[in-house]
């Protein structure tokens, strides 16, 4: 039998991407594929008054198994009421590539889905994403879709390249497709190396700084869709204290630069309305995991390693919700 989200508490995007476009902040979008990964999602989000987007992709649902992970999303609109202040939480799919399986997540209780055609064709993407949007409205759920394509790794799908969103296709696309939001591409991109050095300058102190996202486009888009929600995917900002952690104790991580937080402060500020970070939490719990095994090599309960993981990764996400996407105190 179906799972409606409104039987499990969830919340819509609805009417927070409306909030969020006017407040001029953006709703924070972790992925999750564990217990302590949400832990630390859910902490942080109710410590900062925070509405959140709980992001499951379709890697996460094979690792961690789709019914435990839906249960476990039920828990937590339980698990933030006993913390003493309800925050709004959506459970949303994370790069849904088939009708199918954006239908088995509305069906098991999602109330948000993305599907992302950006590497079809432009008539095959506005045909899948058409038909989605019909299904998931039927049932209350909203629908994100991406025009254009972020370089890096999705899942199994790797692009070599991005290629921008053309702002001449936006309003045919939304108008067509039915779409609640839309993610596009502007310069960002998936996974902790989203530039290489030769693509950086320096400056004074000798920092790398990347090149700057495309807010022209973002500004065209905006203008050719006034007001409607955007996304953007690949906006971890990889944290140099981390990274640099991770190789402390035993890493080897080259080359790992993301986008600047004053850049996605920026974006915040405009129509993006939903800022996706998932690499930032991998290297936050990947340091604090090395940390312990290199300082107490003799520790083996996974408490031990797994709770700092924890802690550092609340840490993370409740300076994004203040102090990079403006989401704190807006639930
Ligand atoms: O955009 C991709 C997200 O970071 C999810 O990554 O497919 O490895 O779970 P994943
Ligand atoms: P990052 O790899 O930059 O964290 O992007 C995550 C993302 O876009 C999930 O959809
Ligand atoms: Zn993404």
């Amino acid at each position: 039998m179906a799972i409606n989200y409104k039987d499990l508490g969830l919340a819509s995007t609805k009417d927070l991407f409306a909030k969020a476009v006017e407040g001029g902040y953006a709703i924070p979008a972790y992925n999750f594929n564990n217990l302590e990964q949400m832990q630390a999602i859910l902490l942080a989000c109710v410590e900062t008054k925070s509405p959140v987007i709980l992001q499951v992709s379709s890697g996460a649902r094979k690792y961690a198994n789709a019914t435990l992970l839906r249960n476990m999303a039920r828990g937590a609109v339980e698990y933030v009421k006993e913390l003493g202040y309800e925050i709004p939480v959506v459970l949303h799919l994370d790069h849904g590539d088939t009708f199918e399986l954006c239908k088995d997540c509305i069906d098991n209780g999602f109330s948000s889905v993305m599907i992302d055609g950006s590497h079809h064709s432009y008539e095959e993407n506005v045909a899948l994403t058409k038909k989605v949007v019909e299904y998931a409205h039927a049932h209350g759920v909203t629908v994100e879709g991406e025009l254009g394509v972020l370089a890096g790794v999705e899942d199994d799908v790797v692009a070599e390249t991005s290629s921008y969103t053309k702002p001449e296709e936006v309003e045919d696309f939304v108008k067509r497709t039915g779409v609640d939001s839309l993610a596009i591409s502007i310069g960002t991109s998936h996974g902790a190396n989203k530039f290489t050095p030769a693509q950086c300058t320096r400056n004074e102190e000798g920092v790398l700084v990347p090149p700057p996202l495309r807010f022209d486009i973002l500004e065209e888009i905006e203008k050719r869709i006034p007001g409607f929600p955007i996304v953007l995917h690949g906006s971890s900002s990889v944290p140099q204290e981390h990274v640099e952690t991770i190789n402390k104790f035993g890493g080897a991580l080259k080359d790992a630069i993301g986008i600047p937080e004053e850049q996605l402060r920026k974006a915040a500020k405009s129509a993006v309305c939903k800022i996706n970070i998932d690499s930032d939490g991998r290297l936050a719990m990947t340091a604090a995991v090395r940390k312990v095994f290199t300082e107490k090599p003799a520790e083996f309960d996974p408490r031990k390693y797994l709770g700092p993981a924890r802690e550092l990764l609340k840490e993370l996400y409740m300076h994004k919700n203040e102090h990079v996407l403006g989401s704190a105190n807006r639930a």
